[in-house]
């Protein structure tokens, strides 16, 4: 009798567990900008993964429009209205101002468990970690100079991966004649500021990037050097087609995939499509650094907050965090996105070409010192605003000099420095 009650009792709670299981099914919110067909091809082995485990994936977390201006205006909403979603892609220094403003979750616990102290870079470390905590989980490591080109295209020209800038001036030529657009570009601040970021480092070196983008150096951005820069950029404008404004920047490279154009700059997000397109590396396609920055290793790290949650949303999190940090999910995540892996223990073995060389050029550039996260997720936001107003103002209207550009570049930072926080407009190119 007793035994008989004790079953019964046990089958109760078991089938009100299961029943409060099925009314609240475990669901995971991420929030990202990741809407190509590359990117939404990564988000998805994260999804299948998340799915794999039990978990509902709720949609509606993705935001059109490369490189997040979109997000960073909807997550403000979301939050102000009480429903932030579990987790959001955040860059750089964003990080520190959601950690400022008690809104992200402390992964300390998890941190500590799974090692990462151990397997993530230092340079991820010191994004990721604010004030000693861990309070994002990063993903993937995205380089930002690179040059995407047409293999077809080099054949039949017979022209090989550029050196130096002046090389590829000559190729570029030479692409044009044959009835090629050289470059496929989008008119967009954050696609033009990629061209301007790789010119600074070409024409300047590593050092000087860090002192003019970075710690903002007066004598840097008011410099010759500088100067060259703006005169590079000029030359890549005469490299790209009229139709060039607003241009999505995956759209420019269906322009490198379908062989309207020979070569893209930008990230390394852009593999994700020639992938998505069923392209190879070094057989349909040709990756290598943005001439002169060879050695160098600008990068973006795709990371991940979790949003302050309920307790209930906690354990999602964590085994989000998880799921993320996992070594053989970031190695298929990786391959889709065009990214590397942001843990050191990784056999280069298991990557294709392009993110083979990418891995190990991060490695000597760890050695070298030389590896540095880009500028635009590096410095408050109104600076980045400037640099990228003065850069697009410069690019896409092409009616100053590379001086008048210098000239406007200092002058609008300065302004705004002493206005604290006023971007002024009253000086055209601002
Ligand atoms: C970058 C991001 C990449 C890629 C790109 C274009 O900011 O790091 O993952 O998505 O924007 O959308």
């Amino acid at each position: 009798m007793m035994k008989k009650f004790i079953i019964n009792i046990n089958f109760i709670l078991l089938t009100s567990f299961l029943s409060i299981a099925h009314a609240e099914p475990k669901s995971i919110e991420v929030l990202h900008w990741w809407t190509s067909g590359g990117e939404a091809q990564a988000i998805d082995v994260l999804k299948k993964e998340m799915e794999s485990q039990g978990f509902q994936w709720k949609n509606g977390g993705s935001i059109m429009g490369g490189g997040g201006e979109q997000q960073r205006l909807v997550i403000k909403a979301r939050i102000n209205a009480h429903t932030p979603p579990d987790a959001m892609l955040i860059q750089g220094n964003i990080i520190k101002n959601y950690t400022d403003n008690n809104l992200l979750s402390n992964l300390d616990a998890l941190a500590a468990k799974e090692n990462w102290a151990k397997i993530i870079p230092e340079p991820l470390q010191k994004i990721v970690k604010i004030n000693r905590h861990w309070m994002a989980v990063p993903i993937n490591i995205h380089r930002s100079h690179w040059i995407w080109a047409n293999k077809k295209i080099f054949d039949k020209l017979h022209i090989t991966p550029p050196k130096s800038f002046s090389e590829l001036i000559q190729i570029s030529e030479k692409i044009k004649k044959a009835g090629y657009i050289p470059l496929a570009h989008g008119g967009q601040s954050w696609q033009d500021a990629i061209l301007f970021d790789s010119a600074v480092l070409s024409v300047g070196g590593i050092h000087f990037y860090k002192k003019a983008l970075v710690d903002l150096d007066k004598t840097a951005l008011n410099s010759e050097t500088m100067k060259k820069v703006f005169e590079q950029l000029k030359q890549l404008r005469s490299m790209i087609d009229k139709n060039f404004m607003d241009r999505e920047w995956n759209l420019a490279t269906a322009m490198v995939i379908h062989e309207k154009a020979a070569m893209q700059i930008m990230g390394d997000w852009v593999k994700g499509e020639f992938i998505k397109a069923g392209k190879k590396p070094n057989q349909d396609f040709l990756c290598f650094e943005y001439p002169g920055t060879q050695g160098n290793f600008l990068f973006i790290s795709d990371t991940f907050g979790m949003l302050n949650a309920p307790k209930n949303q906690i354990n999602s999190q964590h085994t989000l965090a998880t799921t993320m940090m996992n070594k053989t999910f970031q190695e298929k995540f990786n391959q889709a996105k065009g990214s590397i892996p942001s843990r050191l223990d990784i056999n280069p073995e298991n990557l294709d070409d392009c993110a083979k060389k990418s891995y190990s050029d991060f490695k000597q550039a760890l050695k070298n010192n030389t590896a540095l996260q880009r500028f635009d997720t590096n410095i408050p936001s109104e600076e980045r605003t400037i640099i990228f107003n003065v850069v697009s103002h410069f690019f896409q209207k092409n009616n100053q000099s590379p001086e008048e550009a210098v000239k406007a570049l200092n002058y609008c930072l300065d302004n705004h420095t002493r206005k604290q926080g006023f971007i002024s407009l009253s000086y055209e190119g601002c």
